[in-house]
């Protein structure tokens, strides 16, 4: 049974990740900020539940010691945040910037690393990241929302160097576009569904094959420009 960790498991994209792969008999672990009904039922279901704000260390150290000696073979890092609501320039502080930096930016990267032992032991050694079209720089053509495109471009750069970095140990780094989506975060006039989105982000997890190490692909499985 292939094992999956997926972040911010509590709503949004990362709940219906976490829904799916239940379905799918995966063994999953489903860590999460705020713990929702819907996840509470998944945890009834035999997912194993953890409590994990990606910016607390102390947390992750905790979640690492748990899963010692236990082979990974996806690492999802889901979760992430807009930012805050003055994203402007004229109304920018480094306290927004820098908080949004690290949810997006810093968090995945450091729970790649904190994982490793446990990825090198999976068979499948996936790293899947939910980065942003709007973190892309060829394709900003409207300027603004400071804090969430760096955040994501930040984290796009990350992401290259990891791939090139372990791709030779075995890995395949994805960095991920779940289209629009209706979420908190996304709003209600999004494109997809949160079904409609993890059902695509899963085909591209399950096809990863080394070729794909280091792209940055739409929930369609098509190239986004960096
Ligand atoms: N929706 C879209 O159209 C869209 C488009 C492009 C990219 N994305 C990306 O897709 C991912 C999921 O987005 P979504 O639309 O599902 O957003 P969402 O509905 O706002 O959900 C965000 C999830 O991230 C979790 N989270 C935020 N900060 C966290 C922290 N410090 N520690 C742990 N969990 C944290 C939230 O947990 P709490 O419930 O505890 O807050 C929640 O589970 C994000 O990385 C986002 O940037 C989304």
């Amino acid at each position: 049974m292939p094992s999956i960790l997926i972040t911010g498991a509590g709503r949004g994209i990362g709940l219906a990740l976490a829904q799916q792969y239940c379905e799918a008999g995966w063994q999953v672990i489903a860590c999460h900020r705020s713990r929702s009904p819907a996840l509470s039922a998944l945890g009834e279901r035999g997912v194993s539940l953890h409590s994990l704000d990606v910016v607390d260390d102390a947390q992750i150290g905790e979640l690492t010691a748990s899963l010692a000696g236990k082979p990974l073979d996806v690492l999802f890092n889901n979760a992430g945040v807009y930012g805050p609501d003055a994203d402007a320039f004229g109304e920018l502080d480094a306290a927004g910037l820098l908080a949004t930096l690290h949810v997006n930016t810093v968090a995945p990267l450091l729970l790649a690393q904190a994982l490793l032992p446990n990825l090198l032991a999976g068979s499948r050694k996936v790293i899947a990241t939910l980065s942003s079209r709007m973190g892309s720089i060829a394709d900003n053509g409207s300027g603004g929302h400071y804090p969430y495109r760096a955040s994501k471009a930040g984290l796009n750069a990350a992401l290259k160097s990891l791939a090139i970095d372990l791709g030779p140990r075995g890995f395949t780094v994805l960095v991920l576009h779940p289209g629009w989506v209706r979420t908190d975060m996304g709003g209600p006039h999004g494109q997809l569904s949160v079904d409609e989105s993890a059902a695509g982000l899963r085909r591209l997890v399950d096809r990863a094959s080394q070729r794909d190490n280091g792209k940055f692909l739409d929930v369609d499985g098509h190239e986004l420009p960096w």
